[in-house]
């Protein structure tokens, strides 16, 4: 594996291995990687000649109040583990090298006001804009994104439809613990107490898979039953369980088509969130 952390250089690099023909597959990342980051380099590593990892805490999305400062980061421990999943080439860049003489602001108008979105104003603006600049410097056939963060899958989908970016966004299943906790590197901060209460999070959204199998079909029906386990089962603050079609993130009245129910929830020094997409055809036989 070789680490670069000069625009021009990889930029350069990388598109002498293309002129060869070769396929690239990219995955972003703020690094502290764990095994969800290994999954999209392994898919990365299946699907392309080249693997490209980058690993950028990107002070843009970050917003006052966030963690960017406290952010967890370990780089020589996270250039082990990408060499180990077939990483190629690790891209990490210094803040300086990606933004100095900046002169552009990007600003995304459509699926960012409900979820995150609307609680981390300018989030995915800052997405969106380090997203573009490493499309541009890497130049990917497939880019890998974790449905874990589904809303940043439908902001990246937007984004490379309205940019009409040559690149195949792929989407990665979520990766769990063994007890269905999604993994996050976010996770380290939760207490022993709040580790253990942490599972009802996904096992709320499995029930709430069931209970749309057997044919419930009002959203706000859905969304009482995971609060009130959520509430009663762990210490922490719902910030908000919402549905929405997927991925264009609309209000549905009824849980039909391609859908997603997503939930964040606070705990005392971690936000963790979790979502499952359904897609539900119209045939389905519906009692309420
Ligand atoms: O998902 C992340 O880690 C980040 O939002 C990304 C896509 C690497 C952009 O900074």
């Amino acid at each position: 594996m070789q680490k670069m952390t000069n625009i021009s250089s990889v930029q350069e690099y990388l598109l002498s291995e293309k002129r060869q023909g070769k396929k690239i597959g990219f995955v972003p990342t703020m690094g502290f990687l764990h095994e969800g980051h290994l999954t999209l380099a392994e898919a990365a590593r299946k699907e392309n000649d080249i693997v490209v990892m980058s690993i950028f805490v990107n002070p843009l999305q970050f917003g006052p109040n966030e963690d960017f400062e406290s952010y967890p980061r370990n780089p020589e421990r996270d250039a082990a583990l990408a060499a180990s999943a077939g990483v190629d080439i690790l891209f990490f860049p210094e803040a300086d090298e990606m933004y100095s003489g900046s002169s552009i602001k990007m600003h995304v108008t459509e699926r960012t006001d409900v979820l995150c979105g609307s609680r981390r104003t300018g989030h995915f603006d800052g997405v969106v804009t380090v997203v573009s600049k490493l499309f541009n410097i890497i130049g990917p056939d497939n880019a890998y994104f974790g449905l874990k963060d589904a809303q940043q899958v439908a902001v990246i989908e937007g984004l490379v439809h309205d940019l009409n970016f040559p690149v195949n966004i792929v989407r990665v299943p979520t990766v769990r613990e063994e007890d269905g906790l999604a993994k996050s590197s976010r996770n380290v901060y939760l207490s022993e107490t709040e580790r253990a209460e942490a599972p009802v999070l996904y096992s709320s959204l499995k029930d709430a898979e069931s209970l749309i199998e057997e044919g419930k079909s009002i959203p706000q029906t859905i969304i009482s039953h995971i609060q009130n386990r959520i509430n009663s089962e762990t210490s922490g603050t719902v910030d908000y369980i919402e549905i929405y079609s997927f991925p264009e993130l609309e209000d549905i009245h009824s849980l039909q088509g391609e859908f997603i129910i997503a939930l964040a929830v606070k705990f005392q020094k971690a936000r963790l969130i979790d979502n499952i997409i359904i897609k539900k055809s119209q045939e389905e036989k519906q009692n309420v």
